[in-house]
């Protein structure tokens, strides 16, 4: 197949990463999609780096015999982890979340201090204090492992007060005080949903922000660099699959994003 043609993968551990694929279609509305979340093995995480190494490596496998163009690791724990390894082994180009995310911590801090927000996996790993200090060297970077974030947003408790006092424990510390950053970087694929809650703890002198946008846009640059972008308006179709029970799959995504997915194929990736 013509190598414009062929698709972009998105991967993420489970539906958090449909945000990704939304900003994707809409920068790029022109370009086949297929998204893969490893749902059976979510969430990723708590889990030791070697295993969300493994399963990245799998879901780049799955990726490249799907004939994808490039794959973008939509999953903040697995771009954290695994990138650069993926990188090195795979024939598939792969962009991940983490360098993108902290240029757009970076252009929206005025103070040059950022707040962290991501899974256990993503803090530990130091990606992104790594990504905004190859960026900008003087920055202050302060990271918070959220663990009680992801079960709150997969249970559908985006706005409950439970979802608040969760958020106000990992964001008023960073926030208030001698070293308070002036900006918040949303670590994580769940986070945006609990934007409102997020914003409201945080509190109107501090800026959210993730890193959908700035990932498309890498996409986006890279495709028209190598002219690899699909230039036909019609026949951009766009699969999502996923491991483990579709049904689960559909009915979170519903629940987080308020509406029905088309169709939910079935993938095996172990
Ligand atoms: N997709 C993960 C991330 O962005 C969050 C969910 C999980 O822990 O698997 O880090």
């Amino acid at each position: 197949m013509d190598r414009r043609e062929r698709p972009i993968g998105v991967f993420d551990s489970g539906v958090g990463g449909l945000t990704v694929l939304r900003e994707l279609r809409r920068q790029l509305p022109n370009e086949r999609t297929l998204y893969l979340g490893d749902e059976a093995r979510m969430p990723y995480g708590p889990r030791p780096p070697g295993e969300v190494l493994d399963f990245t490596r799998e879901a780049i496998g799955w990726f490249a015999r799907a004939d994808c163009k490039l794959v973008v690791l939509a999953c903040n724990t697995a771009s954290a982890v695994a990138l650069e390894t993926v990188r090195e082994e795979s024939a598939v180009p792969v962009i991940g979340v983490v360098r993108p995310g902290a240029a757009a911590a970076l252009s929206a801090s005025a103070s040059g201090s950022v707040g962290v927000l991501a899974t256990e996996g993503t803090v530990r790993s130091g990606s992104y204090a790594r990504a905004l200090h190859d960026l900008d060297p003087l920055v202050r970077v302060r990271q918070v492992a959220c663990p009680a974030l992801v079960p709150l947003v997969e249970a559908g408790e985006t706005r409950t007060p439970a979802a608040e006092t969760a958020v106000r424990g990992y964001v008023a510390p960073l926030v208030t005080g001698d070293g308070a950053v002036d900006t918040l970087l949303l670590g994580c694929t769940h986070y945006p949903l609990l934007r409102e809650v997020i914003e409201r703890v945080a509190g109107p002198a501090v800026r959210v922000v993730d890193s959908a946008a700035t990932t498309a846009l890498a996409v986006r640059e890279v495709l028209a660099s190598h002219r690899l972008l699909r230039d036909a308006a019609t026949g951009a179709t766009h699969r999502v699959f996923a491991t483990g029970p579709r049904e689960r799959f559909r009915a979170v995504a519903r629940t987080l994003f308020g509406e029905d997915l088309p169709e939910v194929e079935e993938a095996t990736l172990a």
